[in-house]
């Protein structure tokens, strides 16, 4: 497969592939080893103008969070096929305009998953030990040495809400410390070590001395955590959110706090965040006793950049060379294991009755066997990958892209 390119770039040319932000240099490195690329890597985040300057060629974009890829930036890129978001989120580009186009658009949600779910677990440890609240003082030049509310993890019970990517992390880790682990989730999840899923929110916070926030932001999880269910926590137990900072109720959170319901909380995620490290940050939690608050830095380490640069990488390398979507945030989601001997065809177009029989029509119009098909369709859209025998025509490209429903066809080499 690492021979395979496509056809869109001028004969005998080079793949290219522009990655800027400062990427970590890993993204690079898979690039030229994965296959003939040309790379091109700059530090900054060009304006729009400049952008559009910067694209001639480009087939593979790759951007990290400052970038923003509008309408205009793709309308100048024909021959983009491909933006990369070495992030969490894709909110920077312009998801509808590059769907319409054709252009692939993956990110990286899960490479932090581990990050979060190891600060989580400090975290219990420093709440258990009010040792963040410790620290400050001393800072302040106070010596408080007391054993007061201070507390082992061991056995207790921690309560994880959201059992997706990053809760079962964090349930292996606090088992490993000897806590028990219960869990919450809206689906029903297969249970890694002796955590037990429990029927609903409240069997939750009436069972755990720590609760941890990992869901992600919905009409159902907005202010899931509010008054009446911070009052249904145990007395003394403490409220961890690393997750977003929708979930939680912070006017009621203080309230818990102060009345000394809760003996503390740790939170990343707020609902108002600064945008930059310009500007300031206010909450009424600031200045709470045994509160430990951090900058939404849960998933922010050198392996989740790294993971980032290797997972976003290969999810491309793996679209360019094979077609592969696996991961896609707005394409169907369609991959076939290569055919030898094979010509592929990889046709995005959109979702209208009939396509498939026009495309295998054209296909047998010239005589040749069809080896295999994979098709998926997602709002609007679908996306084929065909793989027909070797004989086929390269002419078949223009054919089908002049069917009133393609959107964007390739052809790779097999
Ligand atoms: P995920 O999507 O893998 O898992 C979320 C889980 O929550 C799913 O199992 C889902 O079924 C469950 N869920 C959804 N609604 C629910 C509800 N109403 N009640 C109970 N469970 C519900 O997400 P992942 O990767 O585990 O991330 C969790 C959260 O952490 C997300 O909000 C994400 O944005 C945030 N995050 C925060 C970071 C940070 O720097 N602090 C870094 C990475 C992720």
């Amino acid at each position: 497969m690492r021979s395979r390119l496509s056809t869109e770039s001028s004969a005998g040319e080079a793949s290219a592939i522009l990655l800027l932000e400062n990427i970590h240099p890993v993204a690079a490195e898979s690039f030229r080893a994965g296959g003939d690329f040309r790379v091109e890597t700059t530090a900054g985040s060009p304006r729009e103008d400049e952008l559009v300057g910067m694209l001639g060629g480009v087939q593979v974009l790759g951007i990290r969070s400052k970038t923003r890829i509008t309408d205009r930036v793709l309308e100048a890129a024909p021959q983009l096929i491909a933006v990369g978001c070495f992030c969490i989120g894709t909110d920077q580009v312009d998801i509808e305009a590059a769907t319409r186009r054709g252009v692939a658009v993956f990110n990286a949600p899960f490479s932090n998953t581990r990050s979060v779910a190891e600060l989580t677990i400090a975290e219990v440890v420093m709440l258990a030990r009010r040792a963040a609240q410790r620290s400050m003082e001393l800072h302040l030049g106070r010596w408080q040495k007391s054993a007061a509310g201070c507390m082992e993890v061991r056995r207790k019970t921690i309560g994880i809400v959201g059992y997706g990517h990053i809760g079962p992390q964090v349930g292996l880790l606090g088992e490993a410390l000897g806590m028990k682990v219960v869990f919450h989730d809206i689906v029903r999840k297969l249970a890694l070590g002796n955590a037990r899923q429990v029927a609903n929110l409240d069997e939750l916070l009436e069972l755990s001395d720590f609760v941890t926030m990992h869901v992600p932001d919905t009409v159902l999880t907005r202010g899931m955590m509010g008054r009446e269910q911070l009052a249904r926590m145990r007395p003394g137990s403490y409220l961890l959110n690393l997750s977003r900072g929708s979930v939680v109720d912070i006017v009621a959170l203080c309230e818990a706090l102060r009345n000394g319901h809760l003996a503390g909380a740790a939170l990343d995620v707020f609902p108002e965040e600064p945008n930059s490290s310009r500007d300031p940050f206010q909450s009424d939690l600031c200045g709470l006793d045994n509160v430990i608050l951090t900058p939404h830095i849960g998933g922010s380490t050198e392996e989740a950049q790294r993971n980032i640069g290797l997972e976003v990488s290969g999810a491309l390398l793996d679209y360019v060379q094979t077609g592969s979507s696996t991961g896609c945030a707005n394409l169907p989601e369609v991959q076939m294991p290569e055919i030898a001997d094979s010509l592929r065809v990889l046709n995005i177009h959109k979702d209208v009755p009939g396509v498939l029989s026009r495309v295998n029509g054209l296909v047998a119009g010239m005589g040749v066997n069809i080896k295999a098909q994979s098709y998926h369709t997602r709002e609007g859209i679908g996306y084929l990958i065909m793989d027909a025998e070797r004989t086929l025509s390269r002419a078949i490209a223009g054919e089908i892209a002049a069917l009133e429903s393609n959107i964007r066809t390739r052809i790779l080499n097999g």
